[in-house]
């Protein structure tokens, strides 16, 4: 073995000061904990459903599934009332911290604003307020399409508040991803901005809903934020959003919620068709969040001050978008019901310098650092000096989510950022890898900062409460280790997902039915002979570009659009920073002659369809695409030819000759590295 292979697979361990006032302080107790958590989950649940303000105590902590649209995760906190944005805000108010901070937004230009919780709770129940004025009811759904402005975090709890259910469309999404996700849930309110900063200039945000969202039947009004204040396109429906909030009174009572009513529905990529709008619930999610990120990360809040002050609360920071799941749980929800100091930050990492996260940590004193794989190879590129300007020795924890985090990535992070050791038993800052999905509501297996010894690469062990099984095609357990299979948990949690909105069928086949009495994640993972677990990627054909879920058959759909391209194929292909890339297989229209300016057309295309982020970075013309007797396109067999590796078996294939056509045709790319 050679010396860098043993330091991959060596140990790598949390400064040992962290345990000592830590809430689970060894792994023994994790053991412990984990063991009793799936022997009685009712008991394990019951205790951190405490950590919530109920308005109505539930009877029941879980009542099993009962079929007919109640399939494997049951009903958690039944009959429980409460409200999720007094759990963020309210109570703290009432407790007597409503002078102490809640969320810090930082935006590209320096401002910041810290809100307290009093000055937050104020500003909700103003935009509460307005939402109200404009007809939003109850269980409405609202379309929330912002960028990173400190309004997005009080459009969501606004709408908590009052009961809405808010969609959120992340912003680097086109506008006809909006009106898609706004046609499927019925959406009666869209808010977005007028413009969005980014990099240090306003760009168009409303301007790209002309001519769309005239076109979405359940749209009633559209409330603008005023980014910019500039010229912009002007929709009849329109309503200033920025000044009917600020007319309002800071008063709003919050509304009584069902444990089991959905808080929000946030859409997500499949394999097939359109996007699934995955629902969440008011308790179950809230709990599990709360108990998530409390245990991982150890920050002290309002919950548990651990015996500090207040004032002088640990400082949490996750460079998400609230767009993704990310920014939903970690920015919004978890942090603020948790009483802890929550950073938003507007902008991209690397502008106005390349040291933005950095300047960050130093400015606003953060203790708790979580971010994506992608985003720390993109700074690892700039290497150490443009961290070294900074003092960052606030951290106290780092994380990462979203895809593998792998040994560069991942061994830069250990010493440049967290100063850690390296020799025989390397000590340092630990790095959580945390592993979940949009449909799991928070973390399923994830490393407990201050205590778990870590891997590179893997996301350690399971949380509390969570059951992982590692199937084969037949549903029968690998037990091997270092074998690779399906990924998939045998026992629900509050926080999974309850349904598909509108498409309930959709939900069961693509998640329970594979493996009966299992929930499928769709990944492909593997377990070392010390029980670590490691995640290899998808099985299915979602394909992550810097750790944004992709669904190949949306990206197919916006190529397909283009008026010369009869069909097209996707893949993922490896990236230096993203991760993945797109690399796209298209057949044009009969009579079209390829060029490279149709390559680029196509882009622009796709980008103008489905969004900035989504580009197909290599384009390579196909005269047919290798397909399956039932015309099913066989992505496995392009994903080798693509990336230039073994093809194996095309029998199923109804047109084999095709394959060696392709090869020869990516052979004529010759070698494409980013
Ligand atoms: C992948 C993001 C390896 C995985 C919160 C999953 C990961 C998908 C990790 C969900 C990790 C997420 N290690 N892979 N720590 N975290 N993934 O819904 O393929 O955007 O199924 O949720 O990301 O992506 P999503």
């Amino acid at each position: 073995m050679s010396e860098s292979d043993k330091e991959k697979q060596k140990k790598y361990y949390p400064e040992p000061e962290l345990a000592k006032n830590a809430r689970v302080k060894s792994m023994d107790d994790y053991n412990n904990i984990w063991k009793q958590s799936i022997d009685n989950p009712d008991k394990f649940w019951d205790k951190e459903a405490k950590m919530v303000d109920w308005f109505k105590p539930y009877s029941k902590v879980w009542q099993s599934p009962k079929g007919d649209g109640d399939d494997f995760v049951g009903k958690w906190f039944v009959d429980g009332k409460l409200n999720v944005c007094y759990n963020c805000l309210d109570r703290w108010v009432e407790k007597g911290y409503g002078d102490q901070k809640s969320l810090i937004w930082m935006g590209e230009d320096d401002t910041l604003k810290e809100y307290t919780f009093a000055s937050l709770k104020d500003k909700v129940c103003k935009a509460a307020n307005a939402l109200k004025e404009l007809g939003v009811k109850k269980g409405d759904r609202v379309c929330i399409w912002l960028p990173m402005v400190d309004d997005l975090a009080i459009s969501m709890l606004a709408c908590a508040r009052i009961g809405a259910i808010h969609s959120i469309v992340f912003g680097g999404f086109s506008a006809e991803s909006v009106k898609d996700r706004i046609d499927d849930s019925d959406c009666k309110i869209l808010i977005t901005a007028d413009e969005v900063m980014r990099a240090g200039r306003a760009r168009p945000m409303k301007d790209n809903l002309k001519g769309i969202i005239e076109t979405c039947p359940s749209i009633e009004k559209v409330a603008v934020v005023k980014v910019t204040n500039g010229d912009v396109y002007e929709y009849e429906k329109d309503v200033n959003y920025t000044a009917l909030i600020e007319k309002q009174s800071t008063e709003c009572p919050c509304e009584e919620m069902d444990a089991e009513d959905p808080l929000f529905i946030l859409y997500t990529s499949g394999t097939t068709g359109k996007p699934k709008g995955v629902v969440h619930t008011q308790g179950g999610y809230l709990v599990y969040c709360m108990s998530t990120n409390l245990y991982v990360w150890d920050y002290s809040c309002l919950v548990d001050l651990k015996g500090g002050k207040p004032s002088e609360r640990d400082v949490w920071y996750c460079t998400a978008d609230i767009g993704w799941i990310t920014g939903h749980s970690q920015i919004v929800y978890g942090p603020l019901a948790l009483g802890a100091i929550s950073v938003m930050y507007e902008g991209v990492p690397t502008w106005p310098h390349k040291g933005r996260f950095w300047e960050i940590v130093q400015k606003l004193k953060v203790t708790h650092f979580y971010t994506a794989p992608t985003a720390i190879r993109a700074l690892m590129k700039y290497g150490e000096k443009e961290v070294n300007k900074w003092d960052i020795s606030s951290l106290k924890m780092l994380g990462t989510v979203g895809e593998v985090c792998n040994w560069p990535e991942w061994i830069w992070y250990w010493k440049v950022i967290g100063k850690g050791s390296t020799g025989e038993k390397p000590v340092g800052k630990p790095i959580v890898d945390s592993y979940w999905q949009t449909e799991t509501g928070s973390y399923m297996m994830v490393n407990f900062g201050a205590i778990t010894p870590m891997k590179p690469g893997s996301c350690t062990f399971p949380f509390f409460g969570i059951n992982p099984k590692l199937l084969d095609e037949d549903g029968n357990e690998v037990k091997n280790t270092n074998t690779q299979a399906y990924f998939a948990y045998d026992m629900p949690w509050p926080g999974l997902m309850r349904t598909v909105w509108g498409n309930h069928e959709r939900f069961v086949s693509t998640y329970l039915s594979k493996f009966p009495g299992h929930y499928y994640t769709g990944d492909y993972a593997q377990i070392d002979d010390e029980g670590y677990y490691f995640i290899l990627g998808r099985a299915d054909d979602v394909i992550k570009v810097s750790g944004h879920r992709l669904g190949s058959a949306e990206v197919e759909s916006a190529i397909n659009s283009h008026p010369k391209v009869a069909e097209s194929a996707v893949c993922p292909y490896p990236h230096s920073i993203k991760g993945s890339t797109i690399f796209a297989f298209v057949t044009l229209m009969e009579g079209v002659d390829p060029s490279e300016d149709l390559k680029k057309e196509i882009q622009n295309h796709t980008r103008s369809v489905a969004g900035p982020t989504v580009k197909p970075e290599v384009i390579m013309f196909a005269d047919a695409l290798p397909k399956t007797r039932s015309g099913k396109i066989m992505r496995r067999i392009l994903k080798a030819i693509a990336t230039q590796s073994e093809i194996g078996n095309t029998m199923t294939l109804a047109n084999p000759d095709v394959v060696q056509h392709l090869v020869e045709e990516r052979a004529k790319l010759g070698k494409i590295e980013f």
